[in-house]
């Protein structure tokens, strides 16, 4: 049976090299806002090329530190991509503003950006942008539609670590960046742990206050803030991982060559990257004629498979009747919806066996 991935795979790469890391700190006795973190914040922050990088406890809190950090709250818009992962929306709705999505394209499977400007209204305050699956955004034209309207931009970079749109890192082109190193992220963490990148150096001080209770002399709290915190033995395994990342990536992205070069059925549409972009493949999603057939046909084959999302954030549950949850959403995001139901994600990581890709391009082409 072909894993959808495997963890331990790429844990048993590079083990030596995690057990020294998370024996250290063990050791070290200082288990929070220590050596580990200050050392991993400033190696991230210098493979991306920013000036700050401020570790956190999850890429859904870097979210959500990112919009407060921003001073946007309750009557306020942010606009968002109307395919992506919840937690996007969550780092919105979680200081009482709403999301406006926009429509994704159905080749790059990413938001569309001519569709942005038309989003945009007197309350529009932030615009969320989302590299998904691997794959960078067209930051050119978000750019230029930012600096029209004065609107800071967040890149959500949960799914991107090391992408790139006209050769610049995602991460470093929007006003501050959230990253996931959730474990299965392509900069992965051994539990949950997260960051926001930013070269504005406010910013970067507002969300290190947040993060820690919303007090920057202990017991003066002067902002509602969290507990956001990455602690120790994540930031030592996080170094370990930095280490290994382009390495990783360029692993991802040879599978991924080698589907793009074997599959070969028309039911099955493969992802497009734009010319402009770089593309680390954290997923490799296809569009299929039908979701359901595609993935018991392929577990029928000895492959296991994933859908990447299948529910869309305006259709969550929890937003229900909320704007956050618009009743027209099928209609008013047909991409995005025609995304959530057809799109299928083909094994893809560091450790997976050429045997294993070839089972999975054997399989796809037999459907
Ligand atoms: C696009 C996107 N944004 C945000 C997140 C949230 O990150 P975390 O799971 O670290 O909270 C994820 C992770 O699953 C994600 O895929």
């Amino acid at each position: 049976m072909v894993e959808y991935t495997s963890l331990k795979a790429n844990y048993e790469m590079f083990a030596a090299e995690y057990e020294e890391a998370a024996l250290r700190a063990l050791r070290s006795g200082w288990y929070i806002l220590g050596p580990e973190l200050e050392k991993f914040e400033k190696d991230f922050a210098s493979y991306l090329g920013v000036k700050h990088c401020v570790g956190l406890n999850s890429g859904t809190d870097a979210l959500i530190l990112a919009v407060r950090a921003l001073g946007i709250g309750p009557g306020d818009e942010v606009i968002v991509p109307a395919g992506t992962y919840i937690a996007s929306v969550l780092g919105i709705t979680e200081n009482g503003a709403d999301p406006v999505y926009v429509d994704s394209l159905p080749d790059t499977l990413l938001m569309d950006m001519d569709k942005v400007e038309a989003a945009i209204t007197p309350r529009t305050k932030a615009i969320i942008v989302v590299h998904l699956y691997g794959q960078a955004c067209n930051m050119t034209r978000l750019k230029e539609i930012a600096k029209k309207h004065n609107l800071p931009i967040i890149e959500d970079c949960a799914q991107c670590h090391g992408s790139t749109w006209d050769g610049k890192m995602t991460g470093t082109e929007g006003t501050i960046s959230c990253f996931s190193y959730y474990p299965t992220k392509p900069l992965g963490a051994l539990g949950d742990a997260g960051a926001i990148c930013t070269n504005d150096d406010e910013l970067a001080d507002k969300v290190t206050m947040l993060r820690n209770y919303g007090s920057r002399v202990k017991y003066h709290n002067e902002s509602i803030g969290r507990n956001s915190r990455l602690d120790e033995v994540q930031a030592a395994a996080l170094s370990v991982g930095l280490k290994h990342l382009d390495e990783c990536n360029d692993i991802r992205i040879k599978i991924a060559k080698k589907y793009l070069e074997g599959i070969r059925n028309p039911k099955v549409q493969l992802p497009v990257t734009d010319e402009h972009a770089t593309n680390v493949f954290h997923l490799f999603p296809v569009i299929v004629d039908d979701q359901e057939a595609f993935q018991k046909f392929l577990l029928d084959n000895d492959v296991k498979t994933a859908v990447h999302y299948p529910i869309p954030p305006f259709l969550a549950e929890c937003y229900e009747g909320t704007i956050a949850g618009p009743a027209d959403g099928k209609a008013l995001f047909p991409n995005a919806y025609h995304i959530a139901t057809h799109e299928v994600s083909l094994p893809i990581y560091s450790g997976m066996s050429e045997k294993d890709v070839e089972t999975v391009i054997e399989a796809v082409n037999k459907y």
